[in-house]
């Protein structure tokens, strides 16, 4: 099962984001650092006409610094971009941005001129949180369910820098499956597009593979039992440590999922970060790859078609 995610406001057209993008000099990509490959828009480069780009890691908080450190030299390396991790309520670092902006756009800054920054990410990476702290005070909603629209907005972050904010952009279909589940775990996801058992499972299995020893420490297991113990095993596992019980003592697995995710958003399980550069760009290939396969085999149905006739649907 794959993971599809259209939620209206992310349908702001191409041509719209091509309009507003005309006036901008840099683009800030927020991305969850827990998740960065999942969390980046793969139409981004496409759609600001490859602007010099700063790619904020929030939530460093939650996200493994080894991570994190992997993904901020990974986005270094690459052409007209900048990387830095941060906190979003964290008030210095988050003003750090300006200045990162200004290296990235030398000729822009003074009244004449002054620097237009875009502010993208999906639906609760962070966004209103860094807009407040940026502002100093309330002036973005902030909240946990994803999918709530906002009006654009612009924000003076010094006499000569103005930030742009988002509401939405268009997004494409999902081709990497662990994207989608990575995206559902971290709660940028509607609740609707996904099952919570088969996204618990999904971390689950991330969670054995790299990280065992959280795993053990949150639900009391011992590292043997998360290494023998298959993945719905674990999940059961939780549900008992956890409590989430029915009649005659068998575990509510929709509860024990719940649970997992919740243990996940809220940092519980401790500082977790889902893929590396090197695990996403893997994903990616294969992911595009059996993209093509099935774009292949779809072509090849229509063409066997009858011309002329519609196709029964009895
Ligand atoms: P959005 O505008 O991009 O949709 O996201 P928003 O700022 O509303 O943030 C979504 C949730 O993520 C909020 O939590 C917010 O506090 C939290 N958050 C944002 N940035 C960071 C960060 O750098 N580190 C951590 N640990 N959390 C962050 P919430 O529980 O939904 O709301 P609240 O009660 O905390 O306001």
């Amino acid at each position: 099962m794959s993971i599809q995610w259209f939620p209206g406001h992310m349908h702001l057209t191409r041509k719209a984001i091509a309009e507003r993008v005309k006036s901008i000099d840099v683009v800030i990509e927020m991305l969850d650092a827990r998740l960065p490959g999942s969390s980046a828009n793969p139409l981004l480069g496409e759609m600001t006409g490859h602007k010099p780009t700063l790619k904020i890691l929030n939530k460093q908080d939650m996200a493994d610094p080894a991570r994190t450190a992997l993904w901020l030299a990974h986005y270094n390396a690459q052409k007209d971009t900048r990387a830095i991790a941060l906190d979003a309520s964290n008030t210095a670092p988050a003003k750090a941005l300006v200045a990162e902006s200004r290296e990235l756009a030398p000729l822009r800054g003074g009244m004449a001129k002054p620097l237009r920054v875009l502010i993208c990410g999906i639906p609760n990476v962070g966004k209103s949180t860094l807009i407040n702290t940026l502002m100093g005070k309330r002036a973005a909603k902030t909240g946990d369910e994803a999918g709530v629209t906002r009006t654009e907005q612009r924000v003076a972050l010094a006499d000569d820098c103005y930030l742009f904010d988002t509401p939405g952009m268009l997004w494409p279909r999902i081709v990497v499956p662990e994207s989608g589940y990575h995206l559902a775990a971290s709660g940028a996801v509607g609740r609707n597009a996904y099952d919570d058992e088969v996204v618990a499972l999904e971390l689950i299995a991330d969670l054995r593979r790299d990280y065992p020893a959280l795993l053990a420490e949150r639900y009391k297991l011992t590292l043997d039992a998360v290494a023998a113990s298959t993945d719905d095993q674990l999940l059961e596992a939780v549900g008992r440590q956890r409590g989430a019980l029915v009649a005659g003592g068998r575990v509510n697995m929709t509860k024990a999922a719940e649970q997992v995710i919740a243990d996940f958003r809220s940092g519980l399980l401790g500082r977790i970060t889902l893929e590396t550069p090197e695990q996403f760009l893997a994903w990616l290939k294969a992911g595009k790859a059996a993209d093509a396969e099935r774009q292949r085999l779809k072509q090849e149905r229509q063409a066997q078609r009858p011309t002329g006739r519609r196709p029964s649907h009895r």
